[in-house]
């Protein structure tokens, strides 16, 4: 009896030993272990056994139930891990690829505009500092000397928000990204090289406005900077964001409250079979404001007038999308229309220009 039950459980390891599939391995631990498996049906035979029989053929089936069962599971773990490394290969998928064209999505003109920007400004060693678009009045208005009563608080069109008012003022939706030059300011004392873009907001929509548009915003404080450090700085990032290889830039005397001089700042440019080209010619284009930050506005930011300097100015990066990808229409960046989008052609796979 003992002789058979050893053969037994030999023949039982070896099939699960050459079995190969989890299923049909629960099938044999089914046939051998199962309510009516072959062992359990060894076990219920004990009772037809002579007494002095009964205890050592007793414990011979649970040594072999025992010996089996750790066998079906070794064998179990072992086809389970096969069958994920399987799984793992067949299913490999290389992320490296780009998707199917047809699955593929674009790039807006804006995303694409504000990429490069970014990453003329980095290069230029600047650091990016992320304004809200909830501002209060105080760092809108009051602290880039626009006081109030100020009649450039008026010509901003603001949307003010509808939540109580704070020490600082009312809420509002920021009229411009300048409120960073102070947050800035303060948060990272000087020197400072710092741009900053974003959403903007003023009350007004036509052809070229919208309600809500884009502004970069820049700000340099260091030691003995002046104009001429600004003119090439902007200089530089036209040039590098139109690829012109030598720029002339002209600049304007203008007023803004928080710059003292201050500067408007135009590109040349001339119509050629219809397209418009950027950085020659010998019409003019009004493209960024700019000027030395005002005394007042460093104390606002924290710092003495006394001792730093700097400049800052500001592009509408809307329009120099529209400038530099020749699209006429500011509101069609905003109608959502996919066909728009296909027809810029900008494809997130393809870094710079088209
Ligand atoms: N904040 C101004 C606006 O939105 C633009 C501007 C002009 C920003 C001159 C500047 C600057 O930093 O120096 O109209």
């Amino acid at each position: 009896m003992a002789d058979s039950l050893s053969q037994q459980i030999q023949k039982a390891l070896s099939s699960i030993d050459a079995c190969a599939d989890l299923e049909i391995l629960d099938e044999l631990r089914v046939s051998l272990l199962g309510r009516q498996g072959r062992i359990t049906a060894l076990a219920q035979t004990i009772g037809t056994l002579p007494v002095e029989q009964r205890k050592a053929f007793g414990a011979d089936v649970n040594r072999a139930k025992e010996v089996l069962q750790s066998a079906l599971e070794k064998r179990q773990a072992l086809l389970a891990r096969v069958a994920i490394e399987r799984r793992l290969k067949e299913e490999f998928v290389d992320c490296t690829l780009p998707p199917a064209p047809e699955l593929t999505g674009f790039l807006h003109p804006l995303t694409r505009t504000q990429q490069d920007l970014e990453w003329i400004f980095r290069d230029m060693g600047f650091r990016h500092f992320a304004g809200p678009n909830i501002e209060n009045e105080f760092l809108n208005f009051t602290a880039l000397n626009m006081p109030e009563q100020h009649p450039a608080r008026q010509m901003h069109d603001t949307f003010f928000v509808d939540i109580p008012a704070a020490p600082e003022g009312r809420f509002l939706l920021r009229t411009q990204t300048s409120p960073v030059q102070i947050r800035a300011m303060r948060a990272w004392g000087a020197p400072l090289r710092v741009f900053s873009i974003g959403r903007t907001y003023r009350s007004d929509a036509d052809a070229t406005h919208t309600p809500m548009f884009h502004q970069l915003e820049g700000l340099v404080i260091e030691e003995g900077i002046h104009f001429g450090h600004m003119k090439s700085c902007i200089t530089e990032v036209c040039a590098r964001f139109f690829n012109i290889n030598a720029l002339t830039l002209r600049l304007r005397p203008s007023f803004f409250p928080f710059t003292d001089p201050s500067a408007e700042v135009d590109i040349p440019c001339q119509r050629k079979e219809g397209r418009l080209i950027m950085g020659e010619g010998d019409q003019w284009l009004e493209i960024l404001g700019c000027g030395m930050v005002h005394p007042k506005v460093l104390e606002y930011g924290g710092l003495d007038p006394k001792k730093h300097q700097g400049f800052a100015f500001a592009f509408g990066i809307d329009r120099l999308a529209m400038l530099k990808y020749c699209l006429p229409d500011l509101r069609s960046f905003f109608d959502g229309d996919r066909r728009w989008l296909e027809s810029c052609g900008f494809s997130p796979y393809v870094i710079g220009d088209r």
